[in-house]
């Protein structure tokens, strides 16, 4: 890995491809509006000058149009300012998020299998968007305040040095209590940025099990969780809120020490007759000046703390190590038929062991059958060929390469899978199927439909192919979802399939045709079929049989009821299920 740029170089490389012309034009707008803020106090020392002595009109109206005609080129620099600021927050935020996403993309299964759905979509809405507006916030700030103080602070000293050393001597002071502030603030924003993602997931989560929420009567319970939940985030909002409030008026108390200071030594010498009256109202004018950027810089710092405490989750997020990482030098899978070997396979989710010497070869054009009672491991091993785990034992070869060596996307684009919780996304029929089949033709959609027994209920939908699904299918049976899932399968053509129980939710009736069409299909392809129905397993060539993380036995459907062991018990027990149970669950062979 390339060593991490430090922090702060790495927030200001979002900034680099707007350095010019945008960024540039910015600070330049900002730069305008301080310094007309430091040709105040000289304005007006003309003009209190031209009160108290010199009288001249021609004087009072130059001076008249020279504000005129700042307060004008302000108006611009301030349109400006706030133009091309918001430009930027939403340019980086746009990039951010985009960039999140992918980085997300690329994560691990494992990362998705640790992290609630709704705590990752809160760090790419929530986080960036208090970490650009936040840190632009605070970097504004410290750009239009920073330099607005230096011109207003140049002046003072320009009109009277004495005074001006006066007022500046409390400044010193401010520092300690801003930095005892900032770090507080970091770490409260931290936690509440936390509070917040664990409420979109619970959100998300109560919404998405919203059936078994009515069902089980628990709207009460998810209500009192939610509450107690917000008052959490509540409580620590109002630590930040509290910080906030503190910053300023503490400032603003040491800011009186000053002006009271000023205003007694200056108008002492005024009334003494050693200072006039323009000058002394022009640095007191200046003095007020100084005031407000002072007041807000101190509390960029607040903004900036903020933005970074957000920043670091959001790079959290983009520095996640991947656990499946891509070769250095990948190797390309050709198009083809492939050849499938488990050698001494053996996965730990974490530090549980799920599988052990797995040992199994599925060769070109071979149907493997994965049998064995739930949590066997079966849906593991698929997950280990499409690489969504790698193996903590031992090697899986495709054609005899270890697939670690092979490009993630050559590998996974041979590859049918079928999974045994069948995904749709919330798009029309027509783009689930064609989903990963760019460019097929509407007649190959159809065709794959009809093999995978789907077309007929589709044509009965009111918009057909154009019928939009619900997020995850919900608008489809269980049943009909899994055929939907099929005909991307098929669509997809792939040399390989991975068939997780892919007929577990059909009737008999529709199990019989699938089974059909998955006949067709896995014809001339490597095939890797787990299920618990027996009549599937019935057409593979080859049977092995998983329990407790290892294969204990294979051969032929014939043998292994002839050994009489596991797969015979499997057997016998569904062949003789209940009376009341028969039906979906029963032996169609
Ligand atoms: N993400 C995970 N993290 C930790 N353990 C897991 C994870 N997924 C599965 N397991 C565990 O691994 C074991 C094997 O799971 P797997 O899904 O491979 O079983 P299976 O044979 O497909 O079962 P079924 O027939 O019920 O689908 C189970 O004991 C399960 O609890
Ligand atoms: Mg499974």
């Amino acid at each position: 890995m390339t060593p991490a740029p430090s922090f702060k170089r790495r927030l200001l490389g979002y900034l680099r491809p707007y350095l010019f012309p945008r960024l540039a034009a910015l600070v330049a707008a900002m730069l305008v509006l301080s310094a007309t803020n430091g040709a105040i106090p000289f304005l007006a020392k003309g003009f209190i000058n031209q009160l108290s002595g010199l009288r001249n009109l021609t004087v009072v109206r130059t001076l008249s149009l020279e504000i005129l005609g700042l307060f004008l080129i302000r108006a611009g620099a301030h349109f400006l300012s706030i133009y091309l600021n918001a430009y930027l927050v939403q340019r980086i935020t746009l990039d951010m998020r985009s960039q999140l996403n992918h980085a997300l993309q690329r994560l691990p299964l494992s990362f998705f299998n640790r992290s609630p759905t709704g705590a990752i979509a809160s760090r790419v809405i929530n986080d960036v968007r208090v970490m650009v507006l936040s840190l632009s916030g605070g970097a504004s700030s410290l750009v239009g305040d920073g330099s607005s103080l230096l011109a207003v602070t140049c002046a003072a000293i320009y009109l009277d040095w004495r005074l001006a050393l006066i007022a500046l001597i409390g400044f010193p002071c401010a520092v300690l209590p801003i930095t005892y502030f900032s770090r507080r603030m970091r770490r409260m924003t931290r936690s509440a940025q936390k509070q917040l993602g664990g409420l979109v997931a619970l959100l998300h989560e109560t919404f998405q099990g919203n059936r078994i929420v009515k069902a089980f009567g628990m709207e009460d319970y998810e209500r009192v969780r939610f509450n107690a939940e917000l008052e959490r985030l509540f409580r620590i909002h109002l630590r930040v809120a509290r910080i906030r409030a503190a910053t300023g008026p503490m400032i603003e108390t040491m800011a009186a020490f000053a002006v009271v200071a000023v205003l007694w030594y200056g108008s002492s010498s005024v009334v003494l007759g050693t200072r006039s009256a323009g000058s002394f109202g022009a640095f007191f004018a200046a003095a007020l000046l100084v005031y407000e950027p002072f007041k807000r810089l101190s509390r960029a710092n607040n903004n900036l703390q903020q933005g970074m405490a957000a920043a670091e989750r959001v790079f959290e997020i983009l520095d996640y190590p991947t656990d499946v990482p891509e070769d250095p030098a990948p190797i390309e899978l050709p198009h083809g038929s492939h050849r499938i070997e488990l050698h001494g396979v053996g996965f730990r989710y974490g530090k549980r062991r799920v599988l052990r010497d797995v040992n199994l070869t599925v060769g070109v054009g071979e149907v493997v059958a994965l049998v064995g009672s739930s949590g066997a491991g079966k849906s593991t091993v698929a997950d280990l060929i499409l690489r969504f785990y790698d193996v903590t034992d031992g090697q899986i070869l495709v054609d005899g390469i270890d697939i670690r060596r092979l490009s993630l996307a050559s590998l996974r684009s041979q590859i049918g899978l079928v999974t045994q919780h069948t995904f749709l996304f919330n798009d029309t029929i027509r783009a689930n199927i064609a989903y990963g089949s760019a460019g097929r033709g509407e007649d190959e959609i159809i065709a794959a439909a009809r093999n995978a027994y789907a077309h007929d209920f589709i044509m009965r939908l009111p918009k057909g192919y154009d019928t939009v699904v619900g997020e995850l299918g919900t608008r489809l049976s269980g049943g009909e979802r899994q055929r939907i899932a099929i005909a991307r399968a098929l669509l997809r053509d792939p040399p390989i399939l991975v068939l997780d129980e892919a007929t577990s939710q059909l009737d008999s009736e529709s199990e019989r045709l699938v089974q059909e069409a998955l006949e067709y299909l896995m014809a001339n392809r490597t095939t890797v079929l787990i299920a618990h129905r027996l009549s599937t397993v019935l057409r593979a060539g080859r049977i092995a049989v998983l329990a407790r993380g290892r294969i204990i036995e294979s051969g032929s459907h014939e043998e292994l009821l002839a050994l009489g062991r596991e797969y015979r018990r499997l057997y016998e027990l569904q062949s003789a299920p209940p009376a009341d149970l028969q039906g979906n669950g029963g032996l169609a062979g």
